[in-house]
């Protein structure tokens, strides 16, 4: 899409990822302003956009310590952005050139639960004559990955000191079981005790004589909590920059929707309408998209590749009118887009590359 002659979205080919740049700012300012008075600081979770504007945009509003990412590719593209500290925050096991080649001039940090998924990182480091910085996953209650907290984390910590190539930094512990409970009173307690089982073992570590410069977690539904829990120095926000509906209906006020997909009607009938987008074009692992604009049309089934039957009767929309839709699952759908349509309102800001998107793989 060229930028230049795209200057309302109606002149935008669909489907198309738009971003309400207005809502996407005052989110990102209102985390910002959360942390500012607080020793705490936020470093986002950039699997959420995978765009490097969008990230430089985060750093500059401040409280940012650097991004986590959630592979080397997209810590790859991070760093070719300018944006020299990231976590990536997984086991890394494959494309260990690639980390060696970032984290040679960049704050980089990659995570282990394990002697054995330390090893190649220990070798990778040692080979290049430098030490790779790593945090010990402390697996508090998800069950994805991670080191038990207490005596087997600090265990880890030990072998790690010990180990030439790595450098031990501290401790990252996500609770993803938690950002899902919908009960607010239910998920802040959940996310109270869930973290102290981390700063635990960081209190264990560092009674132990090592020093635990970093306990980083948390996510857009528990930032709140975790945030004023003495202990935690970094929260990895991801969604709260776009949004989707299923998050929001966690998160309530504190942050706006502001990714949108943009469709056209494409075939019309006194039910209702057809759309130009399907599952190719909107992440659902949540749940069907909904109508942004419309609230009251319902979308019945949601399984065509790139048709979606929308039910309103009497809807009183024509073909070739737009449609914005909000995903369940925002993170998913940036996926599928190489372009992001920044707007305000109507009007077409500018066009940002998702330069990271589908990169698993390092190229
Ligand atoms: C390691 C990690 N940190 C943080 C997050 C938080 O992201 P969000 O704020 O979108 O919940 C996630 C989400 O999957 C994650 O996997």
């Amino acid at each position: 899409m060229n930028k230049s002659r795209l200057k309302t979205i109606h002149d935008l080919p669909t489907p198309a990822l738009l971003l309400d740049w207005p809502a996407a700012r005052r989110n990102i300012e209102w985390a910002a302003a959360f942390v500012a008075d607080k020793p705490v600081q936020l470093r986002p979770h950039f699997k959420h956009h995978k765009c490097v504007p969008l990230a430089k945009a985060q750093m500059e509003a401040g409280g940012c310590v650097g991004m986590t990412t959630a592979t080397v590719a997209e810590a790859k593209a991070l760093v070719e952005g300018g944006i020299t500290d990231v976590l990536i925050a997984n086991q890394v096991l494959s494309g260990l050139d690639q980390l060696v080649e970032i984290a040679e001039r960049n704050t980089i940090r990659v995570l282990v639960d394990d002697v054995a998924n330390a090893h190649p990182i220990a070798e990778a480091g040692l080979a290049a004559g430098f030490d790779i910085g790593v945090l010990v996953e402390v697996d508090i209650g998800t069950h994805r990955s991670g080191v038990h907290p207490g005596e087997p984390a600090l265990d880890l910590v030990r072998h790690l000191i010990e180990m030439p190539g790595v450098r031990f930094d501290g401790l990252h512990a996500y609770h993803g079981h938690v950002v899902n409970i919908l009960e607010p009173d239910d998920r802040a307690k959940s996310a109270r005790v869930t973290m102290q089982l981390a700063i635990d073992t960081r209190r264990l570590v560092e009674s132990a004589g090592i020093p635990c410069q970093i306990l980083t977690g948390g996510g857009a539904a528990t930032y709140k909590t975790i945030g004023k829990m003495d202990g935690v120095d970094e929260l990895q926000i991801g969604s709260y920059v776009g949004m989707d509906w299923s998050y929001k209906e966690r998160v309530g006020a504190d942050f706006e929707i502001a990714f949108s997909v943009l469709a056209t009607v494409i075939s019309v009938s006194t039910q209702g309408m057809v759309l130009d987008v399907g599952v190719k074009g909107i992440a659902h692992e949540s749940g069907p998209p909904r109508l942004l604009d419309h609230p009251n049309f319902e979308i019945p089934r949601f399984k065509s590749e790139e048709h979606t039957i929308v039910k309103a009767e009497g809807h009183g929309l024509s073909v070739g009118d737009r449609i914005r839709l909000t995903p369940s699952h925002g993170c998913g759908t940036c996926n599928l887009y190489d372009q992001i349509v920044i707007c305000d309102g109507d009007e077409v800001r500018d066009i940002w590359t998702t330069s990271a998107r589908g990169y698993s793989i390092p190229s």
